[in-house]
């Protein structure tokens, strides 16, 4: 069956080129009507311009979708209400939101500023923060909504030189991980993109061959489907070259240890059993972790829970 979005809102955020763009014209051909949002700086966040929003607007016209144009700077609160109500009031509804927008300023932890490092986690995670919080009533009230949050492999494993990124990009896992929870009874479900593409941020990073396989159309898929009727509800997804993964933390069973080795060298000495794969599973509530120590060590002590 076809996937489409007739009727259906998006908002999607740095959709002046690269990933953004994809999503937008992708949305925009399947039924969609979407806010192209985009505050047009350079990749490392400096200036400003209208000028790629409303070229991605112009493309999805001529192409018989509907569109307009915004450029909000996603890590300024009011600029992003101003947006969501530019969205209502042509549209009235909101149903999809994509946090897409993003900036690089990719420095060692050495040589890194605090500044630099405050500047990508204003973009990437109160950017997100912003958008979501701005749509998120409107959602409630609807009793639908389907947002994404752009994650990275750099968040989710690391990666040299991108502190500041991989820090904002796994707290947006986490802002996830919560939404979900509380979005349940409204409809409202929360995924993750992780994706690889060819863009502006990785140019130069890859050889020209290998640039070429991870077009921004090769990852777009996996984030239409993130935000279809039918979509998964706290899923990380990973994207790029036409592969998709899925990305999960996982937790080991865990070992209760007898007070006389709850010492770093009882830890030590049970540190094969601790880190045993064997029983590791996802959590889907931060409760579980308690509950299932709780129960470990009532067991451990023999002593009974109401
Ligand atoms: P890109 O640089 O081509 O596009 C990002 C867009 O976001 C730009 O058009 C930019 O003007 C816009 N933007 C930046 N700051 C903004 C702000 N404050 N408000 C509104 N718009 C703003 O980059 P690309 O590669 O398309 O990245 C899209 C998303 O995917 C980003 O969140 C990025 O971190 C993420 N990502 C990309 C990967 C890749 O391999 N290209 C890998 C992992 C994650």
């Amino acid at each position: 069956m076809t996937i489409r979005y007739d009727g259906k809102v998006a908002i999607v955020t740095g959709a002046g080129q690269g990933l953004g763009r994809c999503h937008a014209i992708a949305l925009a051909a399947r039924g969609a009507k979407v806010v192209v949002n985009d505050l047009g700086g350079s990749k490392d966040g400096v200036g400003a311009s209208s000028e790629a929003a409303r070229g991605v607007v112009a493309e999805i016209k001529a192409a018989g979708g509907e569109a307009i144009a915004n450029g909000a700077n996603v890590a300024n609160y009011d600029e992003v209400e101003a947006m969501v109500q530019q969205a209502m009031d042509e549209w009235g509804r909101i149903d999809i939101l994509i946090n897409n927008a993003g900036i690089l300023r990719d420095k060692s932890f050495t040589k890194g500023s605090i500044e630099d490092f405050k500047l990508v986690v204003d973009v990437h995670l109160m950017g997100t923060v912003n958008c979501t919080k701005a749509c998120w009533d409107i959602m409630r009230d609807q009793a639908y909504g389907r947002i994404v949050v752009t994650s990275s492999s750099s968040g989710l494993y690391g990666n040299f030189g991108q502190s500041n990124y991989g820090a904002a990009k796994m707290a947006v896992i986490g802002l996830m991980n919560t939404l979900v929870q509380e979005g349940a009874k409204y409809n409202i479900r929360v995924n993750a993109l992780a994706p690889t593409a060819g863009t502006r941020m990785t140019e130069g990073l890859l050889p020209q061959a290998a640039f070429d396989l991870l077009t921004p159309e090769t990852v777009t898929p996996a984030v239409l489907f993130l935000v279809g009727e039918d979509a998964p509800n706290r899923t990380i997804l990973a994207a790029g070259a036409g592969s998709f993964a899925v990305s999960r933390i996982l937790e080991t069973e865990s070992v209760w240890l007898p007070l006389d080795e709850q010492t770093p060298e009882g830890i030590a000495a049970h540190w094969e059993q601790i880190i045993d794969p064997d029983g590791e599973r996802e959590l889907t509530a931060g409760f579980e972790q308690s509950m299932k120590m709780i129960g470990k060590a009532a067991e451990g002590l023999g002593i009974k829970l109401d």
